[in-house]
């Protein structure tokens, strides 16, 4: 008897051994880096399409984590809406400035962030989200637009400020927050005018409305999005810049708790304006001002034909004042 207990005391301080040991590799570690990715060697072109479209995506998708109002540009801020649990941590100066910006990425080093989440030194960057199913056409237009004369991206010489990650996100960019890997073959979108197919690529690979609107950032899954739990069914919690607590929307087509009773036209309004029919939908829902109508519709018909989810959120059961 005496010895199964030396014996279960003896592993048990070797696993508390191997946890202090972790949690010090951990601290000491910080941010892991990891091999730059293989990027196939390209010259982006800058086109008045790819100008427009990128434009339109990093207006929605880059601008609500990268602009500094005081700047009006795209060089970078703390991240006030992210849980005080994760640290202090800054977004980055993406403006062409050869010093503070991304002025001497090459466009490969560009792509390989965008793509994979690591820097061309290496370093995982977190929080960035990394877009794995944005199409090459449309990750090459993001890379022009980011290059072009708009104030967004034009030079400031505003420096990135250092990281402050706290023992939790140095813990979870251990454990779940990885990067993705290079796509290994050519991402290409559908045509438009197959709407359902093209809203499905909208929301996984242009705009990621499954990466907010899904049960809980932790469960998504970045290469099968749609195996990601609550698919759509809402459910995360975030902060609103007030630093206040929201929680994502059903955006299935239940007609209780999703949207299953919003007309198209309704649907329309809400993404492309923040005009939901329960009042303004505030950040960190982002604005797509700049979306068209047909890749709003795309959305609309694509959300129809997936699986219902009964979720209520927030604005399902007080009214719409007593939710918002
Ligand atoms: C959820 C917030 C968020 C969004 C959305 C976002 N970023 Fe970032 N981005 C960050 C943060 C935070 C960092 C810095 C991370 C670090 O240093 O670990 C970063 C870093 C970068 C870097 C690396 C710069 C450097 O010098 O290290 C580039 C390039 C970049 N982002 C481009 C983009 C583009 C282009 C988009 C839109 C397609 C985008 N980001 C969307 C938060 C975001
Ligand atoms: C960065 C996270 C984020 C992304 C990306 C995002 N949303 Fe949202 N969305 C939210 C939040 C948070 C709310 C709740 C806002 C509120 O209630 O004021 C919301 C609300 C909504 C609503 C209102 C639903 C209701 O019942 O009131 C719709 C519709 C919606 N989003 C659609 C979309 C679509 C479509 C996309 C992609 C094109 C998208 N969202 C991308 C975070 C996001």
């Amino acid at each position: 008897m005496k010895k199964v207990l030396k014996f279960i005391g003896l592993g048990l301080a070797a696993v508390f051994f191997v946890a202090i040991c972790a949690a010090a590799y951990v601290q000491v570690r910080g941010i892991p880096s990891y091999d730059k990715p293989q990027v196939a060697a390209q010259h982006i072109a800058v086109t008045p399409v790819r100008l427009a479209q990128g434009q339109k995506i990093v207006s929605a998708m880059c601008a609500d984590c990268h602009l500094d109002r005081s700047t009006g540009a795209l060089s970078g801020k703390l991240m006030n809406d992210l849980p005080p649990e994760f640290g202090r941590l800054y977004s980055a100066n993406i403006t062409q400035d050869k010093a503070n910006g991304i002025g001497t990425w090459t466009d490969e080093e560009i792509v390989g962030l965008l793509r994979t989440g690591i820097g061309r030194d290496g370093r995982f960057r977190i929080v960035m989200p990394n877009f794995v199913h944005m199409s090459d056409e449309d990750v090459a237009s993001v890379v022009a637009f980011l290059r072009s004369n708009d104030r967004l991206v034009a030079a400031n010489a505003t420096p990135t400020h250092a990281q402050e990650p706290s023992f939790l996100a140095k813990t979870l960019v251990h454990t779940v927050m990885k990067p993705t890997p290079m796509p290994t073959s050519a991402v290409v979108a559908p045509p438009a005018t197959d709407a359902v197919a093209y809203g499905r690529y909208l929301v996984l690979g242009r705009y990621k409305c499954y990466d907010c609107h899904s049960k809980d950032f932790k469960t998504n899954n970045a290469l099968e999005p749609e195996k990601s739990e609550g698919y759509l069914g809402g459910g995360t919690h975030m902060l609103t810049p007030e630093g206040t607590d929201i929680v994502t929307r059903n955006i299935t087509a239940d007609p209780e708790t999703g949207i299953g009773d919003w007309t198209e036209a309704q649907f329309v309004e809400a993404v492309r304006f923040g005009q939901s029919p329960n009042g303004p939908l505030k950040l960190p829902m982002p604005k797509f001002t700049l979306m068209d109508e047909t890749e709003a519709k795309a959305i609309y018909a694509y959300l129809r034909t997936l699986p219902v989810i009964k979720n209520a959120t927030p604005e399902d059961g007080g009214g719409a004042v007593a939710a918002r």
